[in-house]
């Protein structure tokens, strides 16, 4: 099937990598944001974003004026009926996604494939908020931040996902000139089924006061040649990010590799959450 425009719900982050990818890819997008300042500064930061890739020389300007113009963004999820794809990158919440699942399939047309940059929930729970004849259209697509620097989208099929909608998200990724791996519908899919207890350790190893924080990240940056250490990784990723997928990765398996050190809960509730709010377990020029 031909896919001409994508949708993106969700500008922070995750949704502001994905659509200037998509934008990159030559893909007309249409993102959107919950109200107009939050989306003023998602595409502020998508367009730091592409200036840093012409000032690394990895665009030229010609390009990167030719994907900002592919972009359009919105505020009411009713202009995206003309969507072909839509990837919902909104926070890690299974109620919110299935709502905006159930919106989707109203809005969009018959043949438009929805897919969710969920990190961790079950992509069958989310497609059955949309009605039976769509679910075959509905898949994981997951992304690594920073989006357009990182290689690899970890495709997720439930049980109900098509053939033709699986070959049409590969061929889409792979054309966009990333790797794709491919996993099951299981709480954290591969990567952070293996991602989650180790970055939950690092806090725990620091709660124990094993080392400092310093140290934690220095070890195994240096030890293992990981381009972070996992609590600078924490910080990038966002910790209220990690908490949301942690907590729905132990509410669905019950395993205490996912139950989250209380330190963690405690940083979330008092707003450190990274880099992106300017403090986590490290401070960041002002955001
Ligand atoms: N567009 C295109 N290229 C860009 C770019 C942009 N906007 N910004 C930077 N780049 C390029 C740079 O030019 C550079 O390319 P070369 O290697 O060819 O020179 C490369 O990207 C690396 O950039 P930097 O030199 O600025 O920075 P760095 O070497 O310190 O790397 C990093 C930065 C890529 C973020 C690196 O630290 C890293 O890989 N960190 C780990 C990131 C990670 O693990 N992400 C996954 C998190 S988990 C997740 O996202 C999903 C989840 O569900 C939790």
């Amino acid at each position: 099937m031909a896919i001409r425009t994508v949708g993106v719900v969700g500008c922070g982050l995750m949704g502001a990598g994905i659509a200037e990818t998509m934008a990159r890819g030559q893909y007309n997008v249409i993102v959107r944001e919950i109200n107009a300042e939050v989306l003023q500064r998602g595409l502020e930061r998508l367009q730091q974003s592409m200036a840093t890739a012409v000032a690394r020389e990895k665009m030229s300007q010609w390009d990167a004026d030719a994907a900002w113009a592919r972009i359009r963004g919105i505020t009411d999820l009713e202009d995206m009926a003309e969507c072909d794809l839509v990837i919902e990158a909104a926070v890690e919440n299974l109620d919110l996604k299935r709502e905006v699942f159930a919106a989707l399939d109203r809005i969009t047309p018959a043949h438009a494939i929805l897919a969710s940059n969920t990190s961790s929930l079950s992509i069958a729970a989310i497609a059955a908020a949309t009605r039976p004849e769509r679910r075959d259209k509905v898949i994981g697509m997951h992304f690594f931040n920073p989006v357009p620097v990182m290689k690899l989208v970890e495709i997720i099929r439930s049980v109900v996902t098509s053939d033709e909608t699986f070959a049409t998200i590969r061929d889409l990724s792979v054309g966009l000139g990333k790797e794709v791996v491919v996993a099951k519908d299981y709480p954290g899919f591969i990567v952070n089924l293996l991602l989650i207890p180790y970055l939950l350790d690092a806090v725990r190893a620091l709660e124990l006061g094993i080392a400092s924080q310093e140290d934690i990240d220095k070890g195994i940056q240096l030890g293992l040649n990981h381009p972070m250490g996992p609590l600078t990784l924490l910080d990038f990723v966002g910790l209220d990010t990690t908490l949301f997928i942690a907590d729905a990765m132990f509410a669905e398996t019950g395993d205490a590799r996912y139950a989250a050190p209380p330190l963690l809960r405690r940083m979330v509730s008092v707003g450190l959450n990274g880099r992106k709010v300017g403090r986590g377990f490290y401070e960041y020029g002002k955001k």
